[in-house]
């Protein structure tokens, strides 16, 4: 395998395929990209039987209008939608539905036989996300608990701290890839359980500023035990690129090679992405 890494100067695509950006990597001969578009627009660029995972970690649509409460409406940060801005035109509960269900149908052509998606998810949207899989023909294999144990404290102590998200599995078709070995190597030799306990990466949160950002070892432990060896990961709401972060990792530390096209539509964090993969290549 060569072991050069090439980070490639973005090119500019026709405005009219959607991509408005395209980082490339080239990493042990492995090529993968980072695309600045739209999902239903980067879907577009796989070729069909192309994915083995998609690891996906969808905006949770916390400011929707049904489920504001008053509360909400009250705090400043939440009425402006500061600190969540992936709101697009879907506020309401079936336009959020309709919107999952679309990427998921368009997604599905694309997926191996034996390939399988990960949806990472809280209460503000597991409902229209799950109803959506079932709804386009995904088989839900199992949900992990990804339980935080350095999640913030509910200061206002009015209910639970909320310490944990949802990882729902789920595949498009009548089996799944399932790396039994590589499980249990994370387990002390024995099945995974589906509780993961791991902390968020708060030394990552204060150098790569996206509101969202999953720790690697999360993405890392989804993706090693998915994901056949020389697959292909896509991730379409990528923000800081913790996805291709992960496929990194696992190609030059665990010596399990991956490739991936990681795309976010806002061109601040696609381009956050491209920043972080490269650091991390040196
Ligand atoms: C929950 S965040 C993902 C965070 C990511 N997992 C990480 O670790 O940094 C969701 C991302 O989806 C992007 N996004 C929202 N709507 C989108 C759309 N319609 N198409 C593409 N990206 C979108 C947002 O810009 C945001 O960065």
């Amino acid at each position: 395998m060569e072991s050069e890494t090439e980070h490639n100067a973005p090119s500019q695509s026709t405005p009219k395929d959607g991509i408005h950006q395209t980082y490339a990597f080239t990493h042990q001969g492995l090529s993968s990209h980072i695309l600045q578009a739209e999902c239903l627009a980067a879907i577009q660029t796989y070729p069909k039987d192309s994915v083995h995972t998609a690891f996906l970690d969808p905006p949770y649509n916390t400011g929707l209008v049904e489920s504001k409460v008053p509360r909400y409406t009250q705090n400043k940060d939440f009425a402006e939608k500061k600190w969540d801005n992936f709101h697009a035109e879907w506020d309401t509960i079936p336009d959020y539905y309709r919107w999952s269900a679309e990427w998921l149908d368009a997604l599905r052509p694309r997926m191996q036989k034996r390939s399988s998606v990960w949806i990472c998810c809280t209460h503000h949207c597991q409902g229209e996300l799950l109803l959506a899989l079932k709804r386009t023909g995904y088989y839900i294999i199992t949900q992990v608990a990804w339980c935080i144990p350095n999640a913030f404290p509910h200061l206002a102590g009015t209910r639970m701290a909320h310490s944990h998200q949802t990882l729902i599995w789920a595949r498009p078709y009548a089996s799944h890839f399932y790396n039994y070995p590589v499980a249990k190597s994370y387990n002390d030799g024995k099945n995974l359980r589906d509780y993961w306990l791991i902390n968020n990466d708060t030394q990552a949160g204060k150098r790569w500023k996206h509101p969202s950002k999953k720790p690697p070892a999360l993405v890392r432990r989804a993706l090693h035990i998915s994901t056949p060896e020389q697959g292909h990961v896509v991730d379409f709401f990528a923000g800081s690129g913790t996805t291709g972060l992960a496929c990194e990792q696992l190609t030059r530390d665990y010596t399990y090679p991956l490739t991936y096209t990681l795309s976010d539509q806002n061109a601040e964090y696609a381009a956050m992405a491209h920043e972080r993969i490269k650091e991390y290549l040196g």
